[in-house]
């Protein structure tokens, strides 16, 4: 029998360290729920792991009713729109004018960081960098176990659990039967990292004949941008000459705009695909963000999704186990769902009007211009996109 060098009675055990799982267990503490947090990352893994930085009007809101709004209200740059490029020619996107909201350009990381800290002043219990996680006897008497790194094996029984441990979750599995949507995509991003200051004042999404590119922005030194490439691109191939010449190509049009350019500090394939798995509960198991469902990067919406979960999640667990409503957890997979599919279609939306198809027809290439000159010549195709990027309210 393995023996355990801890054992630890909590109300909610969350797999998954990542903005998700913290969030849920910063809202829950508030609440005046314990949990405890584990994941088989270190604290440097998940701040080194650059993922996007735009956050929708009410994950802003949720990160202010956590109390952990200070630095991003502070050091986050509100963007009031975007710019649509094609043809040669930038389209903007005016958020307010068109929904009154803005989105913030404030990376995943740096969410991550203040979420961790905020756990950490309140006294949060959080396992990083552990190894062998398993949940086991979710349906009835909920109990995580798992290695620290020097091997000695630890347990936590809980009331629930919930798997915010991201895409490769072990929690989905647990899932007795469940549905699995797929969409894959033929072609992937190419990231990259520069330090050099930014090109534009807001973020450019640009469609042209080599494919699209998106510029963002990270702080005044430091800019993120992506291009489409090959699912099999080697980023060791691409030196920063060959970078800059396909970003500036995808870029150039009529008006003269260029990159502004600088030494490239980072740069990796990102993967894209659609997934969905339904339920996202079984028995005493729910799971939140990346575990239940990915999108594809175009429009940003991976890290929005997984804290709009979080907020309907605390809110059925606060039912749950503070006022003994049985029927709440019964709700969460319909009232996260919803979101979750008008999610999938805005970023497959996004990604399949911006980006170049191999193999494509003349015929493709011209609708897609058609659907995209649509767009920004009407205010209700404009305000569709302004509506869906800067987030539809949290319920
Ligand atoms: C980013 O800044 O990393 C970013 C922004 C917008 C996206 C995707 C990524 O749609």
């Amino acid at each position: 029998m393995t023996s355990y060098v801890s054992s630890t009675r909590t109300r909610v055990a969350i797999v998954g360290g990542g903005p998700a799982g913290l969030a849920l267990s910063r809202l829950l503490s508030v609440a005046g729920v314990d949990s405890v947090v584990i994941d088989n990352r270190t604290h440097h893994e998940i701040e080194t792991t650059h993922r996007a930085g735009i956050l929708e009007r009410d994950s802003v809101r949720l990160l202010l009713d956590a109390g952990v709004s200070d630095r991003v209200l502070r050091d986050g740059h509100e963007h009031q729109g975007i710019d649509l490029r094609f043809g040669g020619v930038s389209h903007r996107i005016d958020f307010q004018k068109l929904v009154g909201a803005s989105c913030w350009l404030y990376p995943q990381t740096d969410v991550f960081l203040d979420l961790h800290a905020a756990r950490i002043r309140d006294g949060g219990d959080l396992r990083y960098g552990i190894s062998d996680a398993a949940v086991t006897d979710h349906r009835e008497a909920p109990r995580v176990t798992y290695s620290d790194a020097n091997g000695a094996h630890h347990e936590i029984t809980a009331e629930l659990v919930v798997g915010a441990d991201g895409s490769r979750s072990i929690c989905r599995d647990l899932v007795d039967n469940p549905q699995r949507y797929f969409r894959e995509y033929p072609f992937a991003w190419f990231g990259i990292l520069a330090e050099a200051p930014p090109s534009a004042p807001e973020l450019i999404y640009t469609r042209s004949p080599h494919g699209f590119a998106l510029i963002s922005q990270r702080t005044p030194t430091v800019q993120r941008m992506y291009f489409q490439c090959a699912p099999t691109e080697n980023p060791a191939d691409w030196s920063d000459d060959r970078i800059w010449a396909e970003l500036q190509r995808r870029l150039a049009g009529s008006d003269g705009f260029a990159l502004k350019e600088g030494p490239i500090i980072q740069k990796s394939v990102l993967p894209f695909r659609s997934f969905v798995q339904s339920p996202m509960r079984d028995g005493n198991l729910l799971l939140a963000g990346d575990a239940a469902h990915t999108v594809p990067p175009t429009g940003a919406k991976g890290l929005n999704l997984a804290l709009a979960d979080v907020r309907v999640l605390a809110d059925v667990i606060e039912r749950a186990l503070l006022k003994n409503d049985d029927d709440a957890l019964d709700s969460y997979t319909t009232r996260a769902l919803e979101r979750v599919w008008k999610a999938q279609h805005f970023s497959y939306w996004m990604t399949t009007m911006l980006h170049r198809i191999p193999d494509t027809t003349d015929f493709d290439e011209l609708r897609q211009l058609g659907e995209l000159t649509t767009l920004v010549s009407s205010e209700a195709g404009s305000t569709y996109l302004a509506e869906g990027y800067t987030g539809w309210p949290h319920h």
